[in-house]
């Protein structure tokens, strides 16, 4: 595919030249076990995934697509997606990367462009529909996490190689993560850096290696168990 975003500054690109939707659904939507979590008839209330990373919004489209998909178990349920990110595209760029997945994303897409902010600084709150709200948050990560009262209980983890951008991948967001998380709370990350699966076990979640999306041998999973390693 010859539109796959790259980022100069970080020598990375936003998702997998393969397809990145597929990789999407693969990391964030399975690796979480969303299809057994959402897919659990007796399942109400609120469901809220955080994610280090919006670049152009794929896993939040990926994520809130598939979520639709549960609407027939009409229980009351809300997804609230919050999202962090440090340099904003536009919707324009949005529109034209994602464009390759336009029928398989279907309404997502043009409601999602439609309603996209201007990507000011700060917190952006955004109902896509009546039961999922997404709440973009324009700054670094390190300053937004430590700011945030949330529980959550999906961890999307999609910063630029932790080789590359060090910062998205630091002590202080894993003890965010872990203030933020609760017993049962899981995260994924296309990654299966050493660094990353220390800092993580550090913080207190249980990490494992599962297999990663297309040629990617490996990516990380895990659990918050509370219990920090050494
Ligand atoms: C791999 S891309 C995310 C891809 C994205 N999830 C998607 O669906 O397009 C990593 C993102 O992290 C952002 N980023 C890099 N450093 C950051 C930081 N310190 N705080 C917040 N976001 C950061 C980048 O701008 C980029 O959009």
């Amino acid at each position: 595919m010859s539109t796959v975003p790259r980022s100069e500054r970080f020598d990375d690109v936003y998702f997998s030249a393969e397809d990145g939707l597929a990789e999407s659904r693969h990391v964030f939507i399975e690796g979480n076990d969303l299809p057994a979590r959402w897919g659990d008839k007796d399942f109400r209330g609120t469901f809220t995934v955080a994610e280090t990373g919006f670049g152009t919004g794929l896993n939040f489209l990926a994520a809130w697509q598939f979520w639709n998909s549960f609407r027939a178990h009409n229980n009351p349920r809300r997804l609230e997606f919050i999202s962090v990110e440090k340099y904003p595209v536009n919707a324009g760029f949005i529109k034209d990367v994602l464009s390759v997945w336009a029928e398989e994303l279907g309404d997502c897409l043009p409601t999602f462009c439609d309603l996209y902010p201007v990507p000011k600084t700060g917190a952006h709150s955004i109902d896509v529909a009546e039961d999922v709200r997404l709440t973009l948050y324009i700054g670094d990560v390190n300053e937004v996490l430590p700011k945030l009262n949330i529980a959550v209980d999906a961890w999307f983890l999609d910063g630029f190689k932790p080789a590359t951008n060090p910062e998205m991948w630091t002590e202080a967001v894993f003890a965010q993560m872990a203030r933020l998380s609760h017993a049962g709370t899981t995260f994924t990350t296309f990654t299966a850096a050493g660094e990353v699966r220390r800092g993580l076990q550090a913080a207190g979640f249980e990490v494992t290696k599962i297999k990663g999306f297309g040629r990617k041998r490996d990516m990380l999973a895990g659990i918050y168990s509370g219990k920090r390693s050494a």
